[in-house]
């Protein structure tokens, strides 16, 4: 595990090591060296600022290049003023991608009064070389463009660009590497993500993370169990398990491990109070994992199990590998071994040749399944995939008239669902002051759902009881117990 670097033992007049953290270590070193020098001539510190935008990979990803940044000696800015911009992206939809751009647009401005101003990009969208192209005709004021391999080079980088005038670009096709042992700075200090694979082997047809984050590769469960166990000893009591298919997990290592084994494991730590984990593929999950759910006292009554469709018709061009069916029994079966469970799930409307019959399906699982809150998205067209050359792309018009209709029956039973918990005390995982009213804290339930109560700025950061007295549509207000009250029903 990465521990605090002793600056002395590194030797910035002899080369840098050729390869693993301690390479990384020597180019941290050197970025000490130059933003020491330029907030010196500057006369003040220099500061850095990261925007994140997808999914919970990526906002690990961005802690990542935040722990660096702060080893360099960079100062955490509040906003886009800073001496060093870095936006880690993603392009999973075209939304995204749009508004990298719209935020491009208004930096280059800010970097004509301030030139020596460093602005970065990094994350699923320069895994696309149309947009690396683009970045380099129209956008020239960027200085740095790296990918999702080489992210564990970002010290690396950070010293190239910090050396040169010139744009530097440093995109990889794919890796086998998971660098272990470099630094991070967790947002929350209770509660963190922890990769534990990279890539994703599914090519559902829609989808772009497979060609911009790779092949599946997993990490080594004692490289994870490792990796949890100095969290625990950080403080840190929640973990959320990340992979773009957590079931799959361990398949391809040496000695393959079972994501439910590993869980078994996890469990064991001393520390940890609750585990979570994102994303799970309907088709690879096994009853071993909904026995050791069933089991643990740890893991939250929360799975994310994204449907994408209801008809087996168009799961089929999805690549999805289940049926409606298929799914229908899945859920049934969690809902009857895990009765408290809270099932989330992803949905696309609008996938070419969607037709009336086949959202009326979607709607139809819908309402079966119950969903305590579902994603929805409109498809987008990303070059590239299967789907974007298929025909019969669904007109704007019909794909919103079957968003709107979606969304109002998801709400309707996510408002129906919530509603189940009222009076019930839950444990709690107190995660700020509210940002309205600060007499008002925020806990995060085992269900994922959100519950306000009056209580003191110190509790930030512990589980504790709280009873749910009121539901407001798809949240709580609620009343903090005092500590061995008497509870009559407690969920994780
Ligand atoms: N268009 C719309 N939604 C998409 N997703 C992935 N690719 C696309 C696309 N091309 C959604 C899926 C996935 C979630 C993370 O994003 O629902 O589960
Ligand atoms: Fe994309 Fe499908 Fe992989 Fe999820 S499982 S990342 S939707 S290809």
């Amino acid at each position: 595990m990465y521990n605090e670097i002793d600056w002395e033992q590194i030797d910035l007049t002899a080369k840098a090591p050729l390869e693993g953290p301690k390479r990384q270590y020597y180019f941290m070193a050197r970025c000490r060296e130059l933003v020491r020098k330029e907030a010196e001539s500057l006369g003040r510190p220099l500061t850095f600022f990261v925007t994140t935008f997808g999914c919970q990979m990526n906002a690990r990803d961005s802690e990542k290049l935040t722990g660096i940044l702060l080893e360099a000696g960079y100062l955490p800015a509040e906003n886009e003023d800073a001496d060093f911009v870095i936006y880690n992206t993603c392009t999973v939809r075209e939304n995204a991608n749009l508004k990298v751009y719209g935020h491009l647009g208004l930096l280059k401005h800010k970097k004509k009064s301030k030139p020596h101003m460093r602005i970065a990009l990094c994350g699923c969208m320069m895994q696309e070389p149309l947009v690396v192209e683009k970045l380099k005709n129209s956008y020239q004021f960027v200085d740095l463009i790296f990918g999702t391999h080489n992210i564990f080079q970002f010290a690396e980088l950070l010293a190239r660009t910090l050396e040169s005038r010139k744009t530097v670009i440093d995109v990889w096709e794919g890796t086998q590497e998971i660098m272990e042992d470099l630094p991070v700075e967790r947002k929350y200090p209770f509660k963190s993500g922890v990769n534990i694979m990279f890539g994703c082997n599914n090519f559902c047809s829609y989808c772009i993370v497979p060609y911009v984050r790779g092949r599946e590769r997993s990490r080594k469960p004692e490289d994870i169990l490792q990796e949890i166990k100095t969290l625990a000893n950080d403080g840190v009591s929640e973990i959320m398990l990340l992979g773009q298919n957590v079931n799959s997990y361990g398949k391809t290592l040496k000695e393959p491990v079972s994501f439910a084994e590993l869980l078994r494991q996890v469990e064991q730590i001393e520390g940890i109070a609750r585990i979570r984990f994102m994303t799970s593929h309907p088709k690879d999950l096994s009853d071993e994992l909904i026995e050791v759910m069933k089991e643990s006292k740890k893991i939250c009554r929360h799975l994310h199990l994204p449907l994408q469709s209801g008809s087996t018709r168009i799961l089929q061009a999805m690549n999805r590998r289940y049926t409606k069916e298929q799914y229908l029994e899945l859920a049934e079966k969690i809902r009857r071994e895990i009765p408290d469970i809270s099932l989330t799930t992803d949905i696309i409307v609008g996938f070419p040749g969607e037709t009336e019959e086949d959202f009326l399906e979607t709607l139809d699982v819908v309402r079966r399944v119950r969903y305590d809150n579902a994603y929805t998205f409109i498809y987008s067209k990303r070059t590239g995939t299967p789907a974007a050359s298929m025909e019969q792309q669904v007109p704007e018009d019909v794909v919103k008239f079957r968003f709107d209709r979606l969304l109002m029956l998801v709400q309707e039973h996510a408002r129906r669902q919530t509603a189940r918990f009222a009076g019930t005390v839950q444990e709690v995982l107190i995660e700020e002051v509210n940002k309205h009213d600060s007499s008002l804290l925020t806990g995060r339930m085992g269900s994922n759902l959100l519950v306000h109560f009056p209580g003191d700025a110190s509790l930030v950061g512990s589980i504790r009881s709280v009873q749910l007295l009121e539901c407001r549509g798809f949240y709580y207000m609620g009343r903090l117990l005092q500590a061995g009250a008497s509870v009559f029903h407690v969920s994780k």
